[in-house]
């Protein structure tokens, strides 16, 4: 998500610093954007020459600090409050005042997030969709003390790189999206669960009768069933809404390794 992040941006001409804790990462960050981009160029929506000008807005670093002078820093690190936090108390004390500091999270409270700095007011989320360069969502979140121009500065910047907002205004456990795509998720499982339909009329049935582009199972299984199983325990954790509470099929399939595209076998077989 960083570097998808990263490559939208330098896109809309900005210069962006990513970082990351290794090399290798880094690498595969860069050599995933520079694809990304050969593919635009190759389909004609993209000038080879302003795809290398954008590669070449992008640097690399392993050294957060180098983020000091940043108007605008987007955090997208794994799904870990502790990792966010300690993250975020660092930004706090090393860039300016001015700088907005974002969350890329997907179901962490800003708040809890923005609790580990001085300046809560200038954290606030911004969740965009996988992959960043052709989703064109960005889910705008509010913590408990984001201010106005926070909020109004990550609208500015996310439409800048092409997305349309949704402003989240109460920071709930899973926002907006996490709280659907869960909820739908959720009972998808169940009836599958329980034998009242299988994977394929339950996800048939979202496609034809809601215009769905994927059902709830075949996208549990391409974002991970660990992910989602996850993601909904941290919302019915937070909101103990038994609606996001994850059916014990979930966990036996994330004990058993059945993870979904990525282990080969999921709710489908690959
Ligand atoms: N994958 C998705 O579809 C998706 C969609 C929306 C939001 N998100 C959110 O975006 C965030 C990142 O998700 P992802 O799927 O890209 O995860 P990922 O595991 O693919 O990438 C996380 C990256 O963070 C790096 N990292 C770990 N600790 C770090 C640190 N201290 N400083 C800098 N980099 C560090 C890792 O090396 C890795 O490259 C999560 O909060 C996730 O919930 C993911």
């Amino acid at each position: 998500m960083g570097s998808g992040i990263a490559q939208v941006a330098a896109q809309a001409g900005y210069e962006v610093v990513l970082r990351d804790v290794t090399d290798e990462a880094l690498a595969r960050g860069t050599d995933g954007i520079k694809a990304s981009y050969d593919r635009f160029v190759a389909k004609g929506a993209l000038e080879a020459a302003d795809a290398a000008a954008a590669l070449a807005r992008i640097s690399t670093t392993t050294d957060l600090e180098a983020v000091a002078d940043a108007d605008l820093v987007v955090e997208a690190v794994f799904e870990k409050i502790e990792v966010k936090q300690d993250i975020f108390r660092t930004l706090d004390r090393i860039t300016g005042p001015g700088t907005v500091l974002a969350s890329n999270t997907s179901a962490i409270p800003i708040t809890k997030i923005a609790a580990a700095t001085e300046h809560p007011e200038r954290v606030v989320g911004t969740h965009f969709f996988s992959p960043v360069p052709m989703m064109r969502l960005c889910e705008l979140v509010r913590g408990y003390k984001t201010s106005d121009d926070t909020l109004a500065r990550a609208r500015e910047f996310a439409e800048s790189v092409g997305k349309t907002c949704v402003v989240v205004n109460r920071d709930v456990a899973g926002f907006v999206t996490t709280r659907l795509i869960s909820a739908l998720v959720v009972e998808a499982v169940k009836l599958y669960e329980s034998g009242v339909a299988s994977a394929e009329d339950i996800d048939t049935a979202c496609k034809l009768g809601f215009g769905h582009a994927m059902g709830p199972l075949a996208t549990t299984d391409l974002t991970g069933v660990d992910i989602l199983l996850h993601a909904t325990g941290n919302i019915y954790a937070e909101s103990q809404d038994e609606k996001f509470a994850p059916p014990e099929i979930m966990r036996r399939m994330v004990d058993a390794g059945d993870l979904g595209r990525k282990s080969g076998q999921g709710f489908y077989p690959y």
